[in-house]
Formats: structure tokens, C-alpha cells, sequence
């Protein structure tokens, strides 16, 4: 029997941008956008499913913009690494023998392979003296540099010192290494500039990260980012965990900026009542230094944008480490981060047992609302729903992706 098979696109003609009839889903985000917060709707489910806007999303987010890779006490050490993917860039965040951290491109410049792939069993952190490439054993230094290349004197003018591993732009913001793949966004200084009188009095730069869990997510990361910044769901999807005492009814949100976004999560008021009359604050761990009494009057949840996640109490932060990984799947590493105070008080071993436990519980709740969504996102039952005032951030996001849509010009080419 004779067959047809018929040959898929070449890759070079295939475009890189939208086809035309895949613009509506743009045009949609931008019509969500521009109506003011009192109106806000949630997105079409396109966004959350289409390969399209994912694929604009990698380009127009996760590689021109800043974005968290590590906190540097994962890596206090010389040879001490991170290795993680952003969008298909397999990448290393090592500190180096001269203490400097940097973000090395995990691509042999031999043949180009992944010098830690998933497949032999690398972990995502370690110590390591050189980085070696299990293929055909070049070794490269901490720095990036080739230090080893075997059996290639053979190879006319091949001198191993004109080679080494890419290094990208990285700079370090309030203790996080954060990587900028095009290399031209403005400095976090600049753009998160504002963002800083509200998170430094954590002093997340002496801080320890004592607990980081990774999770494979069957969920677009929007949908957790959304649910990430909104205390809405604290009645329903948190009513035994976070309700009790950060009830969703009190929460309030920051005015709009472009850069960042912040949710107020004020304690209850019979628990902000004792605080008051006691003059203290006494948290499971030790406060964060720089807190005043005031601060420990309530939690807060942070976006710097695109994807820099923050949920802070007085005296811990949680930072949320997300990355897309597909249309309708994402990566995701919860952490916590607490002072070195903390960690030298009593009874901090069993404080930090229960407190890992407590996350988990909660962020189990999370997950579960958040895949529940996303298969609503399949469903001909879907239609873009009315937000309430306790979603604002949510608002505040769709105004930052109308923003990356226009400055991309995908919508006029
Ligand atoms: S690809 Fe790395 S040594 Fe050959
Ligand atoms: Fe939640």
C-alpha cells in the first residue's frame, strides 16, 4: 500500500512569530489590560495553553529580562553550584576560586554537549574542584576556562587557551543571583530601585536558605504566579492553613508600578491586638534584625516582575524560584530563607522541622488549586471571569505582558 508522508516546514521557513490568526490571543491581553482594576477580568485560556505565546514568553520574557536563578548561600564555597535550565539554556551558577559568582553556560565547546545532563545522575546543587564533560573528558576551571582537552595535540592551531564556556550577564540583588540571558535589561538597580525600600529589612543578602524543594508542575507557571499574588483563595483553598490567622477580607494591594507588585497580608486583629499590648513580637523563628514592631503586624507576598516571587513574615521569606518548562507545565523550587540569628537559637533544629512541615502543607494546597485550573484552561467551559479587589496584582501582571506584547511589536508584524 502506497503512503503519503508529508514533509513538516523546513526550519528555516518557519516564522518565529505569529501566524495572523494567533494575534487575537495578543489583542486579548492587551484589551485585559487596558480596562482599569475595577474591571478586571482574568486572561483568555489561551494564554495558559497556546505554544505560541509560550514561545513569545521565552523570548520576550524569560531571555531580555532578570531573572532568579540562586541565593548565594547555596553557594558559599569555591566549586559550590547550582545547575538549573531557563527556557533550554542549560546553565551553572558557580562560585569560582576568586569568590566571584558566575553563570556559565553548562554547553561543551567541544561538540556542544550538556556538561551536566539530567540523564547521568547530576544533581541540581554540589561542591565540584573543575567541570568536566563526561563525552570525551574536556575539563574546564571554575571560571569557565578550558583546563583539559585530551589527546588534541593532534589538531593543528588548536590552542585551548582561546577557549571556554559562555558566560552570561548575572548580577546579584539582595543576596539572589539572578542571570540576564540577551545581556542588555537595564541594572537591577535601576529596575528594581523602588522594590528595595520594601524587602530590605530582611537583609536577604546575610540570610540562609534552609530549605529548598523541587517541584515538576502540570500547570502553566502563570497560573501559580497568579495564585502566588493573590490572598483571595486564603478562604477557600487555605481556609484551615493561612485563614486562621492572615484572613483574605484585610488584605490590600500596593498602588500599580511596572516593576514590582505588593500584596499586605495583615494578621488577624485579636493577634495584632497582642502584639501591641506585649510590645513584641515572638515569631517560630527569630525576627529578622531590622524589624520594627509595626512589620510584625502582618505577611506579605512580593512579584518583582517577570517572576520573582516573595512571601515574607517577619522572621522568614519564602522564595519561589519558577520557570516555564512547556505550554501547560512549569518548574518550580520553594524555599525558605531565614537570618543566621535564627539559626544559632535554641530549639531551631525542631522549629525548623515544623515550620518545613507547615510550608509543605500549604503549598500542597496551592498545587492542588493551581492543576485544577489549568485543566479548566482545556475546557470549552471557559470564559474570562470578573476579579475581585483582592486580586489586583493579578490586574498589575496582565498590565506588565501587555507591556512586553507592545514593546515586542508582535502585534504589528
Ligand atoms: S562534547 Fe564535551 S568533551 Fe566532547
Ligand atoms: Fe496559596
Amino acid at each position: 500500500m502506497n503512503s503519503t508522508i508529508t514533509a513538516p516546514p523546513s526550519p528555516t521557513t518557519r516564522s518565529r512569530f505569529p501566524e495572523p490568526e494567533d494575534l487575537s490571543l495578543f489583542a486579548q491581553v492587551l484589551a485585559a489590560a487596558d480596562v482599569g482594576k475595577e474591571h478586571s477580568t482574568t486572561l483568555p485560556a489561551g494564554v495558559y495553553t497556546d505554544p505560541t505565546f509560550q514561545k513569545f514568553e521565552e523570548d520576550e520574557v524569560f531571555k531580555k529580562e532578570w531573572i532568579s536563578l540562586a541565593h548565594i548561600s547555596q553557594i558559599p564555597n569555591p566549586g559550590d553550584f547550582v545547575r538549573v535550565d531557563l527556557c533550554g539554556e542549560p546553565l551553572l551558577v558557580v562560585r569560582g576560586k576568586d569568590m566571584e559568582i558566575r553563570v556559565l553556560s553548562r554547553v561543551c565547546r567541544h561538540r556542544g554537549m550538556d556538561l551536566m545532563p539530567s540523564g547521568f545522575d547530576h544533581p541540581d546543587s554540589g561542591n565540584q574542584r573543575i567541570i568536566l564533560c563526561p563525552y570525551h573528558l574536556w575539563s574546564y576551571d571554575l571560571g569557565g576556562k578550558l583546563v583539559g582537552a585530551p589527546e588534541m595535540q593532534q589538531a593543528a592551531c588548536f590552542d585551548r587557551t582561546e577557549v571556554g564556556l559562555h558566560s552570561f550577564r548575572s548580577e546579584i540583588w539582595e543576596g539572589f543571583v539572578f542571570v540576564n540571558l540577551s545581556g542588555d535589561a537595564p541594572p537591577l538597580s535601576e529596575k528594581y530601585g523602588k522594590f528595595k525600600t520594601f524587602v530590605d529589612r530582611w537583609d536577604m543578602a546575610d540570610g540562609e536558605l534552609v530549605w529548598a524543594e523541587h517541584w515538576d508542575c502540570e500547570f502553566n507557571w502563570k497560573i501559580l504566579l497568579e495564585n502566588f499574588m493573590e490572598a483571595y483563595h486564603h478562604m477557600g483553598a487555605h481556609a484551615k492553613t493561612l485563614e486562621p490567622f492572615l484572613p483574605a477580607r484585610g488584605c490590600w494591594s500596593e498602588p500599580y508600578d511596572e516593576n514590582f507588585s505588593a500584596m499586605h497580608l495583615p494578621l488577624k486583629e485579636s493577634m495584632k491586638k497582642e502584639i501591641l499590648d506585649a510590645g513584641i513580637a515572638k515569631n517560630a523563628f527569630t525576627n529578622f534584625k531590622d524589624m520594627e514592631l509595626n512589620d510584625c503586624l502582618e505577611w506579605a507576598v512580593y512579584l518583582g516582575v517577570p517572576n520573582f516571587l516573595l512571601f515574607s513574615a517577619p522572621d522568614r521569606v519564602f522564595w519561589y524560584r519558577l520557570l516555564p518548562t512547556g505550554p501547560e507545565t512549569c518548574s518550580l523550587l520553594t524555599t525558605m530563607i531565614v537570618s543566621k540569628e535564627a539559626k544559632n537559637a535554641p530549639g531551631y533544629e525542631e522549629t525548623l522541622k515544623a515550620e518545613i512541615q507547615a510550608g509543605i502543607d500549604f503549598h500542597l494546597e496551592d498545587m492542588e488549586v493551581c492543576a485544577a485550573t489549568q485543566r479548566g484552561m482545556r475546557s470549552v467551559g471557559y470564559s474570562q471571569g470578573r476579579l475581585s479587589h483582592l486580586e489586583e496584582p493579578i490586574w498589575h501582571f496582565q498590565k506588565y505582558l501587555a507591556s512586553r506584547i507592545r514593546q515586542s511589536g508582535v502585534m504589528v508584524r
